[in-house]
């Protein structure tokens, strides 16, 4: 059977061409992405598992249309910046509805299943524990979040002539060939990697946020192919909600002399909220992988610099 992955070669991306070789049904793996976010190493060097092909094509420009057969599709494309979306807005709407509409419009005339990625950023700030069906916790307060809700939509609205899985996935920690470090965790780790202090927003010290490990990505993935469950629901996708405090804690594991400064400025997301997972767990996949080996693994990476 045959994949399509688009953004290929980010953070996420990457990861899925590492392990593709555990989802035994997937014998030819067709990797799409444009460079936008040079990171070109992510194609060296790739595993002889899986037939694999490389494709550097705009998303938002150019048809899927000569790539035949494909049964399933991961839609990783995007830019993703969440905090750096209110100065790129325009373009950010343009790239990522134009990406969406492609691969929906591909899916559709090609009967191929799609897994789509929204994010826990959806929620707005929110004082219970949220979950996926009450319509009303939906309050995006970034232009990234605004358009993954209407990512979301535009699913819902071809729900009858397409089968998909829409995936709300908390921030990301974990490495991968195209790791980004604009994410929280992955961010904190590199500071403290470099010896400088770790910047965060007064309030959100001790406020909840959700995170996913990337195995724990996988495992989604996997857990779809595998079962081919696509049911066009929208599943919340976490390993755990931790606050900033626990995750610091968790890094001065491994750097001791990790500091905190304190800033009026939103260097992440300030919002908490404490996300459910119990959907996802009654489909029957159970997401528990430890944040804190992601972290272990994320400073051993910059291990050879010493302060
Ligand atoms: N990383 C996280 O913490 C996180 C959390 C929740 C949801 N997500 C979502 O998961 C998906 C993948 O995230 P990621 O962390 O791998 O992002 P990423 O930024 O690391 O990778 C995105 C890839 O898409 C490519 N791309 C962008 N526009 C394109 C276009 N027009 N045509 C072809 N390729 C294009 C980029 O070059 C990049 O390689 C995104 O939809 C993101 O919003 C990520």
């Amino acid at each position: 059977m045959k994949l399509l992955v688009t953004g290929a070669c980010g953070h996420i991306g990457s990861f899925i061409i590492e392990k593709v070789a555990k989802i035994k049904r997937i014998k030819e793996v067709i990797l799409i992405d444009n460079f936008n976010s040079h990171r070109h190493s992510t194609l060296f060097n790739l595993k002889k598992n899986k037939k694999f092909s490389f494709y550097n094509i705009d998303l938002s420009k150019t048809s899927l249309k000569k790539f035949k057969k494909v049964e399933y599709l991961i839609h990783c494309a995007s830019l993703t910046n969440a905090q750096g979306s209110f100065s790129i807005k325009k373009e950010m709407y343009r790239n990522n509805i134009a990406c969406m509409k492609n691969v929906i419009n591909y899916c559709i005339k090609n009967k191929s299943k799609l897994i789509h990625i929204s994010s826990t950023s959806v929620y707005g700030k929110q004082v219970k524990i949220v979950d996926e069906d009450d319509e009303s916790l939906l309050k995006p307060q970034s232009p990234y979040a605004e358009i993954k809700l209407q990512e979301e939509k535009m699913l819902k609205k071809n729900k009858n002539k397409i089968k998909f899985m829409s995936f709300r996935f908390g921030t990301i920690a974990g490495v991968s060939k195209g790791i980004r470090f604009h994410t929280a965790i992955n961010k904190f780790c590199f500071n403290a990697s470099l010896n400088e202090k770790i910047l965060v927003y007064k309030t959100a010290y001790n406020q909840y946020r959700p995170y996913l490990s990337l195995k724990d990505a996988f495992k989604v993935f996997k857990f779809c192919i595998d079962k081919d469950v696509f049911n066009n629901d929208i599943y919340n996708a976490l390993s755990g909600n931790y606050t900033v405090k626990q995750i610091i804690k968790m890094i001065k594991k491994y750097k001791k002399k990790t500091s905190v400064k304190f800033v009026k400025t939103k260097i992440m997301n300030q919002l908490s909220y404490h996300v459910d997972n119990q959907k996802l767990s009654n489909l029957g996949l159970k997401l528990n992988s430890s944040i804190q080996n992601d972290i272990k693994d994320t400073i051993k990476l910059l291990s050879g610099l010493k302060y």
